[in-house]
């Protein structure tokens, strides 16, 4: 067995919340030697939104190094030699496979263990795979799924190895909307297939929803809903022939990108800490019913402050200040000094095709859509309030200027009276804008 490593501080998990706390280490001090970053994957933290996107542009693709943390919020981009440079022991390739949080130690897959004074928990998700719930034929060549940058390159060898071929997307959550769009790209007839009657439904209303679907349909994605892919034919090779649905019709195939969901990677904590929400229960400061045990990102259940509520957010905003916030607390802990309690404000967008959304706030009570949501237009720009107990709580906008996008957060975050529907519905977007 390998000899054991001590640290002051470890970070399990180098993505995007592994490489925003490294910076905030490093940014309230930290000395060489006091802090190590461990991740399964074989390189430095990166922005995982990339992946879906850029990584798979059929012309200049984003590689890395270009797209490590913290580029995705205009901040440097830290490459390997900064975590030397600083002292910090990035440990790639590493899988933990236990975690002692009695003895504070934790034990990788080669048998080398590290032991901590504090942890920072950021294992983020994983995917859930069809093979989970035995769907048949599941492990076939070709069924690919999307997490991490090894996911990617395989999904990016795969389109190049099938050109002009058809690919089915299962899903019709994220990586269903942001898949079925970079294939279609890349010139692949492409079919997206999902359970609900409209897209996205954990945020989208059925009007926002028809604006996408016409959109994507106007592209040539065909769209499949209120059914779900049941098995899989493969041909002699094991490779991917065709998607049979429940409905009964049967799709062919030569590449199916599967996104129905993510589970958070809590199980090596399992029974050591408080859970909530099926995420680790944290308070403000993002520590854990352990104390010196810090969770966040994708795997917190924290608490929302703004809707006096606790909730898990699985998305890169949330990753960074989470991060963020964690490591202010530590270092504040440490030197004896107050740190505000996170306040955050729910923060999601996507991007596809030419469209860009941004969402903030809570999507609750009534929605109330304005302004030009005809899928064929020139430049399409629409949004939606969502009003409850006659104040604004939420608001999506498809194709904001970064000024329209401002004035949306500060509308969520204000939560100012809303107006009639009527008369939001015909202010559309200056409701939002004449508040700045
Ligand atoms: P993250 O998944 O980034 O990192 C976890 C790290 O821990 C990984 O490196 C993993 O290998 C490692 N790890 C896990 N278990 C381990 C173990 N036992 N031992 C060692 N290492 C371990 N959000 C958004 O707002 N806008 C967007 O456009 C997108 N786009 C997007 C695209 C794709 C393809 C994905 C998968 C996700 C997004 N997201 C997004 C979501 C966003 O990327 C996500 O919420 C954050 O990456 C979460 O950050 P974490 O650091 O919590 O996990
Ligand atoms: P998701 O929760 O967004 O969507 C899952 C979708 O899977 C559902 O909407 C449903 O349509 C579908 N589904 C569920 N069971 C199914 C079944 N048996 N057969 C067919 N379809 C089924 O999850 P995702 O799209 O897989 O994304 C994974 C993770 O990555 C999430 O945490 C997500 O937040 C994150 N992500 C975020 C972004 C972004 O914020 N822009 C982009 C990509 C990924």
């Amino acid at each position: 067995m390998a000899t054991g490593k001590h640290f002051k501080y470890i970070v399990l998990g180098g993505g995007v919340s592994g490489g925003y706390a490294a910076r905030e280490f490093a940014k309230q001090g930290v000395q060489p030697g006091e802090l190590a970053i461990i991740s399964k994957e074989a390189v430095a933290p990166y922005e995982r939104p990339a992946l879906s996107k850029a990584y798979l542009f059929p012309q200049s693709p984003a590689r890395l190094p270009g797209f490590h943390v913290c580029v995705g919020s205009g901040g440097e981009r830290l490459l390997p030699e900064w975590y030397s440079e600083k002292g910090i022991e990035l440990i790639l390739s590493t899988e933990i496979v236990k975690a002692d949080l009695a003895s504070k130690t934790l034990t990788s897959s080669a048998g080398a263990t590290f032991t901590y004074e504090i942890l920072l928990i950021a294992t983020g998700s994983s995917v859930i795979k069809l093979s989970d719930f035995g769907t048949q034929g599941a492990d076939s060549n070709n069924i690919l799924y999307l997490r991490e940058v090894d996911d990617a390159d395989k999904l990016y060898a795969a389109i190049q190895a099938k050109k002009g071929g058809k690919a089915v997307v299962v899903g019709g959550g994220y990586i269903g909307l942001e898949l079925s769009a970079v294939l279609k790209m890349n010139n692949l007839d492409v079919t997206m297939v999902f359970p609900e009657p409209w897209c996205m439904p954990r945020l989208f209303t059925a009007e926002i929803a028809a604006f996408y679907e016409s959109y994507y349909t106007n592209k040539g994605v065909k769209i499949v809903k209120g059914t779900v892919a049941v098995g899989f034919d493969a041909d002699a090779n094991g490779d991917v022939t065709a998607v049979k649905l429940k409905d009964g019709s049967v799709l062919e195939a030569d590449i199916v990108v599967v996104g129905v969901g993510g589970r958070p990677l809590t199980g090596l904590f399992k029974g050591q800490v408080a859970e909530e929400k099926g995420g680790i229960k944290t308070d403000a400061f993002f520590e854990t019913s352990v104390p010196g045990v810090y969770a966040v990102g994708d795997v917190a259940t924290f608490p929302m402050k703004i809707y006096d509520d606790v909730r898990r957010v699985e998305h890169v905003d949330h990753s960074r200040k989470s991060a963020e916030q964690a490591v202010k607390a530590i270092k504040g802990k440490e030197a004896g000094s107050a740190v505000a309690e996170y306040d955050y404000l729910p923060y999601f967008y996507s991007r596809s095709f030419d469209l860009s959304w941004q969402f903030y706030g809570d999507n609750v009570g009534d929605a109330i859509l304005f302004g030009d949501a005809d899928p064929s237009s020139a430049k399409p720009k629409f949004g939606s309030y969502w009003v409850k107990d006659g104040k604004c709580v939420g608001v999506f906008l498809e194709g904001g200027s970064p000024d329209e996008n401002g004035a949306i957060a500060k509308l969520a975050r204000d939560q100012p009276p809303a107006a009639s529907p009527a008369e939001l519905k015909a202010a559309g977007l200056q409701f939002a804008t004449s508040k700045i």
